[in-house]
């Protein structure tokens, strides 16, 4: 059994996990790439192209800002990160994100529940941090949920365990900063 994190590149963008019907597979989903409810009208192979565009844009600016997790060449975890400007819908959340050098972490998922809880959820945020530090960023922010599952925000309780700190709550959702 072999497991490897790979950076998001062009090259490996088909692999991003297609695990549910469109609009919430991590390859067609552009709720953070979007606003208003562009996410659930948008054409399958349209939002596709978006979120291709997004990484390809983003890299020429950022750098890398997604990774993939594989196991035995199977993709099982997907985590995308950038600074918040680079994610419209955050504007939609009273989050004050926006810091100097902070990365926000829009997505970090197993879309597989029974290879959940052995410790691969921690290895590929440990994969994300290890490489904003590298690249000099100090700074990771994101949005959870208390509920367990939720299609766009992670659990609180998770991050909690990875040293996060709530840095602002409200009714639906906690904003968490984790200086690493
Ligand atoms: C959240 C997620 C990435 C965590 O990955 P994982 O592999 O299941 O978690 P790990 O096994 O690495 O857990 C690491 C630690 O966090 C704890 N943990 C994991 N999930 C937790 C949760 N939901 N609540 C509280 N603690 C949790 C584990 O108990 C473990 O603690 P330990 O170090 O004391 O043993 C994964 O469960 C997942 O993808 N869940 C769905 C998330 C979701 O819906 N996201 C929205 C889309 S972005």
């Amino acid at each position: 059994m072999s497991i490897r994190v790979e950076a998001i590149t062009q090259r490996n963008f088909d692999d991003l996990p297609g695990f549910r019907l469109h609009p919430y597979s991590c390859k067609y989903c552009v709720y953070w790439e979007s606003t208003g409810d562009l996410h659930d009208r948008v054409e399958r192979t349209e939002a596709e192209k978006m979120k291709r565009e997004w990484f390809r844009k983003v890299f020429s600016g950022f750098g890398n800002s997604g990774l993939l997790l594989y196991l035995d060449d199977v993709v099982i975890g997907y985590t995308q990160f950038a600074p918040a400007r680079l994610f419209p819908r955050l504007k939609e959340y009273a989050a004050p994100i926006s810091l100097s050098n902070s990365v926000f972490l829009a997505c970090l998922y197993l879309p597989r529940r029974e290879l959940r809880g052995r410790g691969l959820g921690k290895l590929l945020l440990d994969s994300v941090t290890k490489n904003l530090k590298s690249r000099n960023y100090y700074t990771l922010a994101t949005l959870a949920k208390k509920q367990e599952e939720s299609s766009e925000l992670g659990p609180v309780g998770f991050y909690l365990k990875q040293g996060f700190k709530v840095e602002m709550q409200k009714a639906n959702y906690s904003m968490m900063l984790k200086e690493i």
